[in-house]
């Protein structure tokens, strides 16, 4: 940790706005207290921007109105002047065609709202999947400070006394009404159980895992992840980061003294820990893109071998993040990885405190939820990167959540074009297909879908399911809810819409799968390979305009993390032209 705080009193970007006594000043400081801000408010003191994604349609969001309260009464307390700016939301549950093409799009917007405002801090209020992400991004490429605090999940849902996770048991409960195993009727009654408080999904889906991962890379004070939603301990945490925000503006503390290449190998980790999302990859090597952090899919194959899966939450075990936030949350885990030598122990965090220091004295309450290295759910529990001629460029898969006797496996290739495609034949009885089969998506990724929707996880056949067999290996170049499971190799890059490999795999082709040496194969020969690329044609549909047009036209691969080429990078917030 070399972070040394800037002296203060000093003169901040905001008086660029609101202080001194020239007409533009009294221009821009005079409309504000239209809202009834006393004139002492302009007087130098840090100007909080609080970046809210409520909204309505983004419900996993939908308290942060009220719990934003908390986040200003702290910026008062600390003698800091908040302003509340709504942002941009992407919803997962609502958004299409999906909330990832829209990822980069609210980072863009907000990255301009950070800059182009008299903001000298930031407050970001998040929850959602996408949400975390994109003000992270946005954070990272303006480097003003600022600081994670999330909504929080939801409380534990109960069906019929059965434990219920979101996502989770929505994939599960879909796949017993094709198999005949839960008539509709139960399925509807199940479906208010899955969400029966405000916040966000309550399994180590993606929002648990982004949440998680804000708070490992140092951008959340500690013990934040875990609580939930309507545990008044979350309005703590919000009032504390309030607080907290404005020293930090004192000190000049910005997210590039925090988002160190070892802040992200701490990430990474953690992630294997807790047995997160894959999407945790294309959104954290988007992170680092922002802020020039040399980090690579090899770095997740590398820092993820040694660590198990030592949570045991859905949708890899059996717990929520209820029992999670009860057993010790984020940090007994962290501490965990600490005392494994598994931690960069020195990394600094947004509290200005190490992240051991953050850790150390916390206590595991229940080694039922956060499990002893012997009971792991995984011992190799890092995301793995599958490379071979059918992924030049990198494919993974979360072993945690896929089956153990898949892990090796060589099987015939039953392809679907697009969703469409598979769609239409995936019910069909006449489908050639069993369970050894290899299910095989195309033109799912980032420029073919558009947006690289969560499709990875396609449900099994009905044939198959009423068999009793409930995972098969799939690949494709789309993502899969982090609530998801199964033996699914996803991200394949270059994506089917590029010309990758993927494009050209043909109906009863031979696929290996092979976990343990990390290999994607398609057995066919090389010549027959180069002749299929050399015959491609693109066929997915270009936008003429719009935004659409915009991602389908600059977005990357999702070995890089899906980032728009040319948002790329740390632009600062230098204070721009009066625009009167
Ligand atoms: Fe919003 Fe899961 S859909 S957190």
């Amino acid at each position: 940790m070399t972070f040394k705080p800037a002296a203060w009193p000093r003169k901040l970007r905001s008086q660029e706005w609101f202080g001194g006594s020239g007409r533009d000043q009294i221009y821009h400081r005079g409309w504000m207290k239209n809202q009834g801000f006393p004139h002492d408010l302009f007087d130098g003191r840090p100007v909080i921007g609080i970046l809210n994604t409520w909204s309505e349609l983004t419900p996993c969001n939908a308290h942060l109105n009220v719990l934003v309260e908390k986040v200003k009464n702290g910026i008062y307390e600390a003698g800091g002047f908040p302003v509340e700016v709504p942002v941009f939301s992407a919803s997962e549950s609502a958004f299409r065609p999906t909330a990832m093409m829209f990822r980069n799009l609210a980072a863009m917007a907000v990255e301009e709202q950070m800059r182009g405002q008299p903001m000298d801090g930031c407050v970001l209020m998040v929850g959602c999947d996408k949400t975390t992400p994109s003000l992270l991004m946005a954070a990272a490429s303006t480097d003003l400070p600022s600081i994670i605090v999330t909504g929080g999940p939801m409380l534990n849902g109960y069906y019929r006394n059965e434990r219920v996770g979101s996502g989770t048991h929505l994939w599960k409960f879909s796949e017993a009404v094709k198999a005949g195993e839960m008539s509709q009727e139960e399925f509807a009654e199940a479906e208010a159980s899955m969400s029966r408080s405000a916040g966000s999904c309550n399994t180590m889906g993606t929002a648990s895992t982004m949440a998680s991962m804000a708070e490992a890379l140092g951008m959340a004070l500690s013990g934040n992840a875990a609580i939930p939603a309507v545990d008044s301990r979350r309005r703590v945490m919000a009032q504390l980061t309030g607080r907290r925000i404005v020293q930090m503006v004192k000190d000049d503390l910005k997210p590039s003294d925090v988002l160190t290449k070892q802040a992200f190998e701490n990430a990474i980790r953690t992630n294997a820990a807790i047995g997160g999302s894959t999407n945790a990859v294309i959104h954290l090597l988007a992170i680092a893109g922002r802020v020039g952090v040399d980090l690579t899919l090899e770095d997740w194959d590398r820092c993820g071998r040694d660590v198990p899966t030592i949570v045991n939450l859905m949708p890899s075990g059996k717990y929520l993040m209820e029992e999670f936030f009860y057993a010790g949350g984020l940090p007994a885990v962290i501490k965990r990885l600490g005392e494994s030598s598994l931690l960069h122990k020195e990394a600094l965090t947004v509290s200005g405190e190490t992240m051991w220091d953050q850790v150390k004295d916390v206590v595991n309450h229940n080694d039922d939820v956060i499990l002893p290295k012997e009971r792991a759910l995984a011992q190799s529990g890092g995301v793995v990167v599958l490379k071979g001629n059918l992924a030049p460029n990198g494919a993974v898969l979360k072993p945690s959540a896929a089956s153990p006797h898949l892990m090796v496996h060589r099987g015939r290739a039953v392809v679907f074009e697009d969703i469409d495609d598979y769609k239409a034949k995936i019910n069909d009885e006449a489908l050639d297909i069993d369970e050894t089969c290899v299910m095989v998506l195309k033109n799912c990724g980032p420029k073919g879908y558009p947006g690289m929707a969560e499709v990875g996880n396609m449900g099994l056949p009905p044939k198959v399911l009423r068999k009793g067999i409930t995972d098969m290996v799939r690949i494709s170049d789309a993502r899969m809810s982090g609530t998801a499971y199964g033996t699914v190799c996803l991200h394949t890059s270059p994506e089917a819409a590029a010309g990758g490999p993927l494009a050209v795999v043909q109906n009863g082709d031979m696929i290996e799968l092979d976990v343990p040496n990390r290999r994607l194969h398609l057995d066919i020969s090389d010549a027959e390979l180069q002749a299929r690329l050399a015959a491609w044609k693109p066929r997915h549909e270009r936008y003429e305009g719009g935004y659409a047009w915009l991602h389908q036209t600059h977005v990357e691969g999702a070995d890089t993390g899906a980032d728009l080429d040319f948002l790329k990078g740390c632009r600062g917030a230098p204070v721009g032209k009066d625009s009167h």
